[in-house]
């Protein structure tokens, strides 16, 4: 194994807060105290054989690293079911004054219409004079709580017993940002999560990983968590995009926020198809450094009653010691290369780890510059408010855990340099 070592160049931007206790564990918020660690190397075969050149990279690493998050981290999700199935219940309807075209598809999951259906929400340019490039979102509620359009279908919603039931009007979300995008010359799309897979430990039997269990089968070690399943089913609302000829297939970004964050970094490491993406405070399990031992850790996101079940169940094997996991962040970041990737994390989401983010990135560059593309090119943590765009792509808002109005903002400006460029 070759030795890929972060120095103390990174200047931390977030200040120390005292250690907390979660479920026992002690959680440290003091850089200090993060510990010393090595990376594996991205750029080094399993075998031990430094990758040299982006044909290697392709034909051997990336495949290998790909094996190695689906084994130890998110679980191996199946193929593509035979003969997937979209309905297009909404082809165009005028939307936000006009500006706007609205199209509304359920996707069946399952290629049944018994089985799983997924609502695609997608507002296109009205002024669009061929395919436009599309934002494909990953949200926490129905697509009708997330818009002002009267028109969008009402969804259904996981309650806190585990039920669906109707969803509201609207939700502590907030509201998707449309217009910006579609006056820009971009379309917006969004799925819910939980028309996939619901979000609760007990969730398996209402979702899309039981409709490929045989009855009584239980998940292997090695099979996929929720957020794998997540991940698959962006896949299948891309297998819808690449027969929309409104839609530009090879110019679809994905965003999403924390766990979704985690999600969406997967489905893009695993689905080339996707263009970008854009991780809002996506934290362990996602951009930030395992290795590091400051705010939430590999020990309590499995843990049985938190999270472990949006991962392989192999993960939790590596919360005692995450340096014996042969993965960590920087390698998830490096799977999205040479395409566009953005951290965006915030000063005060200590629990989602900034600096481990910010680490994760530097530390993914060599692959990015392999390829031919320029990673974040400084290993000096920029202050907040303060984006550097490159391929690789880094933004600390002032604040907490999530995305922020004004966030949009720069995720736009992302998407307008990496989308809209000849
Ligand atoms: C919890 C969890 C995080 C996750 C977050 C979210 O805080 O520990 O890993 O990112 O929920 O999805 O909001």
């Amino acid at each position: 194994m070759s030795l890929f070592a972060l120095t103390g160049a990174v200047l931390a931007q977030v200040p120390d807060w005292p250690d907390e206790e979660r479920e026992g564990v002690v959680v440290n918020y003091t850089e200090a105290k993060v510990g010393r660690f090595t990376l594996p190397d991205p750029l080094r075969l399993n075998d031990g054989r430094p990758v040299t050149d982006a044909e290697t990279w392709f034909a051997q690493r990336r495949p290998e690293i790909l094996r190695l998050f689906e084994t130890h981290q998110f679980g191996k999700a199946p193929a593509a079911p035979d003969g997937i199935t979209f309905d297009v219940t909404d082809a165009g309807t005028p939307a936000f004054d006009g500006k706007a075209l609205r199209r509304q598809v359920t996707v069946y999951l399952s290629g049944s219409k018994n089985g799983p259906a997924m609502d695609l929400l997608i507002y296109l340019p009205a002024a669009a004079r061929g395919p436009v490039p599309l934002l494909l979102h990953v949200g926490f509620t129905a697509n009708n709580t997330l818009v002002r359009d009267p028109g969008v279908k009402r969804g259904a919603i996981w309650n806190r017993d585990g039920v669906r039931e109707p969803a509201p009007d609207s939700s502590r979300f907030g509201q998707l940002r449309v217009l910006p995008f579609v006056e820009a010359g971009i379309g917006v799309a969004t799925v819910y999560y939980g028309d996939i897979e619901p979000d609760f430990a007990a969730g398996l039997p209402h979702g899309i990983r039981q409709t490929f269990l045989r009855p009584g089968e239980q998940l292997a070690p090695d099979a996929w968590g929720a957020i794998a399943a997540w991940a698959w089913g962006l896949s299948r609302a891309m297998d819808y995009v690449e027969t929309d000829a409104g839609i530009d297939a090879e110019r679809v970004a994905l965003i999403g926020v924390s766990r979704l964050g985690k999600t969406v970094l997967w489905t893009a490491a695993q689905d080339p198809r996707f263009a970008a993406v854009i991780a809002s405070c996506s934290g362990e399990g996602g951009a930030a450094l395992s290795r590091r031992n400051y705010g939430e850790t590999i020990k309590l996101i499995t843990l049985p009653q938190r999270f472990g079940y949006q991962f392989a169940g192999n993960y939790a094997r590596y919360g005692d010691d995450p340096g014996q996991s042969p993965v960590d962040a920087h390698m998830l970041v490096s799977l999205v290369a040479p395409r566009p990737v953005l951290l965006q994390t915030g000063t005060t989401d200590k629990w989602s780890d900034p600096v481990g983010e910010f680490e994760a990135a530097v530390a993914a560059e060599p692959v990015f510059e392999l390829l031919g593309e320029k990673g974040l090119g400084t290993t000096t943590m920029p202050p907040a408010q303060t984006p550097i765009f490159h391929t690789i792509g880094y933004y600390m808002h002032e604040g907490g855990h999530g995305t922020q109005p004004d966030d949009w903002d720069q995720y736009l400006a992302f998407l307008q340099q990496h989308l809209l460029r000849d």
